[in-house]
């Protein structure tokens, strides 16, 4: 067996669910580190449009050309670092021409075997929350607690537009946004590769209407039922 300093907790679920917030919060309360797995999606679109590389290449990039993008990710505090051509990118992968574009990129069968290898030895070591839509089914088969977060489209769209800064989001606002969110989760979950899916021993949770700190607090006392010890102080 490998030497491991803690479990691997996988969240997946639809864009706008909740997970990345819930799986930052969940991994400090154990002491762990956070793996967004999205963020290194977004962090290949963003290298890609900056290369002015159009996407309708990229079914076609190789691994080679993958690696020339130069997408770099480092532990760093409680999470990682993501770079691209050596310079940190935290903002910029949250921008409204990465999220238009970053499905196609995590359509390409070689962008998901290039990653593959980058999260796995992220989670080598284990003491890991990690959130996506392929971490329970195909990025961590082994880990020890599996969640598939729900939530109905509005809330979504609602939390997404607050998220980018709409303090009160009106009602076409949040109907407009939650049109593009339902895009988004056809194309994630009717991909041939990797599409989002529910492992069959993940735990189904709904958080639509749920308060954020009672979503943690449910993870936590899980994850503490399946290993998870408590931080030392
Ligand atoms: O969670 P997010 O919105 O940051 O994810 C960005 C995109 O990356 C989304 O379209 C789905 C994709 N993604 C994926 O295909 N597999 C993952 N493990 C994580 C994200």
């Amino acid at each position: 067996m490998s030497r491991r300093e803690g479990i691997i907790v996988a969240i997946d679920g639809p864009a706008g669910s909740g997970k990345s917030s819930t799986a930052k919060a969940v991994a400090q309360a154990l002491g762990y580190r956070h793996l967004d797995s999205g963020a290194f999606y977004r962090a290949l679109t963003f290298a890609a449009l900056r290369a002015g590389l159009p996407p309708e290449r990229w079914p076609e990039l190789s691994l080679v050309e993958l690696d020339t993008l130069a997408v770099r990710a480092d532990p760093h505090g409680d999470g990682y670092r993501l770079q691209v051509g050596g310079r940190a990118v935290a903002r910029e992968l949250r921008s409204p021409e990465v999220n238009a574009h970053v499905s196609q990129m995590a359509a390409v069968p070689a962008v998901r075997e290039w990653l593959l290898g980058a999260l796995r030895q992220a989670g080598a070591r284990g003491a890991l929350v990690a959130d996506g839509r392929d971490l329970g089914t195909v990025v961590f088969p082994e880990a020890e607690l599996k969640l598939f977060l729900v939530c109905a489209v509005r809330e979504r769209a609602e939390r997404r537009l607050k998220e980018q800064g709409v303090a009160a989001p009106s009602g076409e606002q949040i109907d407009a946004e939650a049109e593009r969110l339902v895009a988004r989760d056809a194309l994630d979950s009717g991909r041939a590769v990797a599409p989002l899916l529910r492992a069959p021993d993940a735990v189904l949770l709904d958080t639509t209407g749920l308060p954020f700190a009672a979503q943690v607090e449910l993870i936590v006392r899980l994850a503490r039922e399946r290993g998870a010890a408590r931080p030392s102080a």
